[in-house]
């Protein structure tokens, strides 16, 4: 196996904010608000607080523990401890799924690219509720700026993959988290002072129950799962570089609670607004990207603020695709290795970590081209039951494949481990109370695949 110690964190800190950069970023700022405005506002966020709750704790502390025990990344974990191949579908799920999502995920980190540059060259001022709107639709349809800018954020995130500068991002991010908390609390602080603002927080805050349909539920779970970086491994390469000593549980809930305070301070700034500038919140993808600038102009110092705060929603897309590149490389990595010494017979050299960087961002390039073609170039007629491509990785990923990734893992770790000694993950934390570790298990063999196998049922009318 090619362990990597150099990516090892310095810190505990360190570990948390990586992790929780990898959890915030457009899920929260972009995601969270468009799905939620189209999903009945309060509604959806009670929904989603709840799948909060019985999820995110659970499923966080799961992958962690799976990387602890193991030392290994999604590939080598589930091999390593349950010591056959039975559950290696599960690795090549989440090697799937992160290609997938990587396949929207960098179109959307492009239009944040795009935003940044022509905030730094003008102020949006003057530019009105309407004029907004055209605008987001004359920059996306513009095919060749569109990949353009799509694939900058892949070469970045390939950059820092490949020179193996992780914990240059990790004091980074250490220092750009809370910026960007603070930046977002001024932006709340403005928006909240616009007329008109408290009937955007009476959508967002007031829940009517009669709005809590199958479909609500199904999308708030898998946002939940989305902007926690579930289901797809990403966090089980953090647990393998979590230092001996560091708490799975602690760190989870940091992480948790850092990710939902800032998909919270999103709404709170992005709904009021949509009502007092007159938008409509139930936009689609495009709403922050029509809504933020409209703030900007409201603010002092509009320039700086509108570049400041595409900047930080630059770096925090960055830190998430990371996350999600990092998968796809460690799993062409490791199973081409794996393939590579498999039997008597040598098949071939293994890639090393270089080649696979670039095999792997090649081919995400080759699904962004194919993305963003699908959505306003050529292949726009292309479309699947009225979906593009752009929708239907959006879709896919969040309400099927994480879903039945974390699934697969919950009962993994739930029915197939042991539950004590040696063998079992929570082996890997001696910290953790025995009453916690009961509720643990518990949680992770009942509660969490049945509420998803309903959840599923439910969306599909067969409930
Ligand atoms: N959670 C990130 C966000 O909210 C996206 C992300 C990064 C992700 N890594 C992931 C989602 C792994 C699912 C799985 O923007």
């Amino acid at each position: 196996m090619s362990e990597r110690k150099s990516t090892s964190f310095s810190s505990k800190v360190g570990l948390i904010m990586a992790a929780a950069g990898s959890a915030v970023g457009l899920g929260n700022i972009w995601k969270f608000p468009y799905i939620a405005g189209e999903n009945g506002g309060g509604a959806f966020l009670i929904v989603y607080l709840l799948c909060v709750l019985l999820f995110g704790m659970p499923l966080i502390m799961t992958e962690f523990l799976i990387g602890k025990r193991s030392g290994k990344s999604a590939f080598g974990a589930f091999r390593a401890l349950n010591g056959n191949d039975r559950w290696q579908w599960l690795s090549w799920l989440c090697m799937m799924t992160a290609f997938i999502i990587m396949g929207f995920y960098f179109v959307v980190t492009g239009w944040c690219f795009n935003y940044l540059f022509e905030a730094v060259r003008h102020t949006f001022d003057g530019f009105g509720t309407e004029a907004l709107t055209a605008h987001f639709a004359t920059v996306s349809s513009n095919t060749p700026r569109m990949i353009g800018f799509s694939l900058l954020p892949v070469v970045l995130t390939a950059a820092v993959l490949w020179f193996d500068v992780n914990t240059g991002i990790e004091r980074l991010s250490k220092l750009l988290m809370p910026l960007l908390l603070l930046m977002m609390l001024l932006m709340a602080g403005r928006v909240l002072m616009l007329d008109g603002s408290n009937v955007g927080m009476r959508f967002f805050f007031q829940t009517d129950f009669s709005k809590i349909t199958p479909k609500v539920i199904m999308e708030a779970m898998g946002q939940c799962f989305f902007s926690l970086s579930i289901g797809m491994g990403a966090l089980i390469t953090y647990g393998a570089y979590m230092p001996k000593s560091q708490n799975v549980t602690g760190t989870s809930v940091q992480v948790i609670i850092l990710d939902t305070l800032v998909a919270i301070l999103a709404g709170i700034i992005i709904f009021p607004a949509v009502f007092a500038f007159g938008f409509n919140p139930a936009e689609g993808p495009q709403l922050v990207f029509v809504v933020l600038p409209a703030i900007f102009e409201q603010m002092s110092f509009s320039w700086f603020s509108g570049v400041l705060f595409f900047s930080l929603l630059c770096i925090a897309a960055l830190t998430s695709t990371i996350s999600l590149m990092e998968v796809a490389v460690a799993f062409v990595c490791e199973a081409s290795e794996a393939f590579a010494n498999n039997g008597k017979k040598k098949h071939g050299k293994a890639f090393n970590r270089h080649q696979s960087v670039l095999i792997v961002s090649a081919l995400v390039g080759g699904l962004i081209v194919l993305c963003v073609l699908s959505m306003t170039g050529a292949f726009s007629g292309l479309t699947f039951f009225g979906h593009n491509l752009f929708e239907w990785f959006d879709e896919v990923t969040a309400c099927i494949m994480l879903p039945i990734g974390a699934l697969g893992m919950s009962l993994f770790v739930g029915w197939c481990l042991p539950k004590n000694g040696e063998k079992g993950v929570l082996h890997a934390d001696k910290g953790i109370k025995r009453w916690f570790r009961k509720i643990y298990i518990f949680v992770l063999r009942w509660l969490v695949p049945i509420a998803i196998i309903l959840i599923f049922l439910n969306s599909l009318g067969v409930l």
